[in-house]
């Protein structure tokens, strides 16, 4: 008996409990997962951009384990073919890459963890999918990347912000709304119930006094006599 308590903790002996241990797993993995490098593009992985225009691609790389010759390549995606834009090994945490660049227009401005390219004058061919890829030898070959996608644009849209202008009230309105059903839903349930406790009253009043069966009469007659001694 008292193992099967102890046990209940981590085992999952009682319903709702395996959603626990599940839980557990995928925090511990997910703990686990971090030790290993990341590679992250940022909250944002993507941007909208005029043509002409020049970008930032934003990439960071992460390790708990730290590392130790860090291969590093920036790639397009040009129609599944992988264009590699940019790459390098980073000795160490910290230290400033020597970086190999193929893309004529493509210049490196990172620094410590943080691997970003600018691409000068872009132009509608840019439009596409950026791969920021890493790996550390550390984790014996393991692949790591992230994937920041750019929309080559003619002009910047104000319709976005209209959109979600419209989006907003729309919801706004649709809770409004919910709001206010819910808020005349109680108001009718709350003067129902009044009205109900009235008739109760009446009812118990009638069956009180008269304690007839065929009390209808009697019950009509005590609900007009009750305010008139009130
Ligand atoms: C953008 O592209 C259009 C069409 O290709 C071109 O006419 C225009 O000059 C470009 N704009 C810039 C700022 O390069
Ligand atoms: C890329 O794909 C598009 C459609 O998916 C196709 O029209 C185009 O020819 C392709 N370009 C190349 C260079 O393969
Ligand atoms: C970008 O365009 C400007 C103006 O056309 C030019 O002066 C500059 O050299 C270009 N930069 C690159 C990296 O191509
Ligand atoms: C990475 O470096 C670029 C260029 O210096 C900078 O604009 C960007 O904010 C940096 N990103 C982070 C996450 O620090
Ligand atoms: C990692 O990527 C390289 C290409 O850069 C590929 O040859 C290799 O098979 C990949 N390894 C794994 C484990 O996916």
């Amino acid at each position: 008996m008292e193992f099967e308590r102890r046990g209940t903790l981590y085992w999952g002996v009682h319903s709702g409990e395996p959603v626990l241990a599940m839980l557990l797993i995928t925090l511990t993995l997910g703990v686990w997962d971090t030790q290993a490098l990341e590679m992250s593009v940022g909250k944002v992985p993507f941007l909208e951009a005029v043509n002409g225009s020049t970008v930032l691609l934003p990439c960071t790389y992460a390790s708990c384990i730290g590392i130790k010759d860090l291969y590093f390549r920036w790639q397009y995606n040009d129609n599944g073919t992988m264009n590699t834009l940019c790459d390098s090994i980073i000795p160490e945490d910290g230290a400033n890459p020597h970086v190999n660049i193929v893309g004529e227009r493509v210049e490196f401005v990172g620094k410590n963890n943080n691997i970003s390219i600018l691409l000068w004058n872009i132009t509608f061919e840019d439009d596409g999918e950026y791969t920021c890829f890493g790996r550390n030898p550390k984790e014996k070959g393991k692949n790591h990347s992230a994937i920041f996608t750019l929309y080559v644009v003619d002009e910047l849209k104000v319709v976005d912000k209209t959109l979600t202008i419209i989006i907003a009230s729309a919801v706004g309105g649709a809770i409004g709304l919910f709001v206010a059903f819910m808020l005349l839903k109680n108001l009718t349930l709350f003067v129902l119930a009044k009205l109900e406790e009235k008739n109760k009253e009446c009812l118990v009043s009638s069956s009180g006094i008269g304690n007839t069966e065929n009390g209808l009469s009697g019950s009509k007659a005590d609900c007009k006599a009750t305010p008139k001694k009130a």
